[in-house]
């Protein structure tokens, strides 16, 4: 039920972002109206949430139901947008990046914060970046500027290239589920794509059959317990995240898999 009202609330913010976009062909008068309701109805939902929180603030239990209701993401992201709440800094780095995304998108790509671990900055990059090894170094050099200027205790960006967004992928039915043995690096490869798969520890793991450092394939690349090392030049990578040990910038490419009737099936 969680997940269902999740996901139900992410597909209402996309396809407001998508209507954003498409008035953007209007001419300015239209834009103009629009951004106007727009605003007038953000003020009328501003008024009465800050009217509910001022209210549950004055009740003697009120506070418990607002810390429980913060946590709900839903909730946290309208408490955000209404600058009911200061945001941390996760979510002001993502800010950050949502300013960086039209130039992004401007040049065919697409860029999505993931995560903040310690000093660096997790993020996917979408489309025509990905593969792109000039393109994907300059916006990731460039967007580590941006992002240090605001927190100058971030050191390092690590991306993590996805060829398109899966929703629109291709299915593929790859191997039968019980045909992958743990511990061994099974390789899949047909006209539209190349991809590794890896069982550990009762997971499995699939990436794009190219090792980061040089687009060299991993196939027949060493895997000891969680670790994969690359056959060409022993670059090492954690098989659970696709996270390199070697260099810390570099990441294997995840590939969306599930099992259907006993098969591994993957989306590319
Ligand atoms: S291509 Fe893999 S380590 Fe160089």
């Amino acid at each position: 039920m969680e997940s269902k009202s999740k996901i139900s609330f992410e597909k209402i913010a996309e396809e407001i972002d998508n209507l954003i976009d498409s008035f953007k062909e209007e001419d300015e008068s239209v834009k103009e109206r629009i951004k106007k309701l727009i605003e007038l109805i953000e003020e009328f939902n501003r008024i009465g949430i800050k009217k509910i929180v001022k209210l549950l603030k004055e009740h003697p239990e009120g506070k418990t139901i607002l810390m429980t209701l913060v946590k709900e993401p839903e909730v946290y992201a309208l408490f955000l947008k209404h600058g009911i709440i200061k945001p941390n800094v996760k979510t002001q780095i993502a800010m950050v990046l949502e300013k960086v995304r039209p130039y992004v998108k401007s040049h065919g790509g697409d860029i999505e914060f993931v995560d903040l671990q310690g000093d660096t900055v997790i993020v996917k990059m979408y489309g025509s970046c990905v593969g792109c090894s000039q393109i994907e170094t300059t916006l990731r050099e460039g967007i580590l500027e941006i992002i240090k200027q605001k927190f100058p205790q971030i050191n390092n960006i690590r991306v993590i290239p996805v060829r398109v967004k899966n929703k629109n992928g291709k299915e593929k039915r790859i191997i039968p589920l019980d045909t992958l043995k743990e511990g061994e690096v099974f390789n899949y490869k047909d006209e539209d794509i190349d991809i590794i798969l890896i069982q550990y520890n009762g997971g499995i793991y699939a990436y794009y059959n190219a090792c980061p450092h040089q687009g060299l394939s991993l196939k027949n690349g060493d895997l000891s317990g969680e670790v994969l090392t690359c056959p060409w030049h022993g670059f090492k990578y954690l098989v659970t995240s696709g996270e390199c040990l070697t260099v810390n910038y570099l990441q294997l490419e995840p590939v969306e898999i599930f099992v259907k009737d006993n098969w591994i099936w993957a989306r590319v």
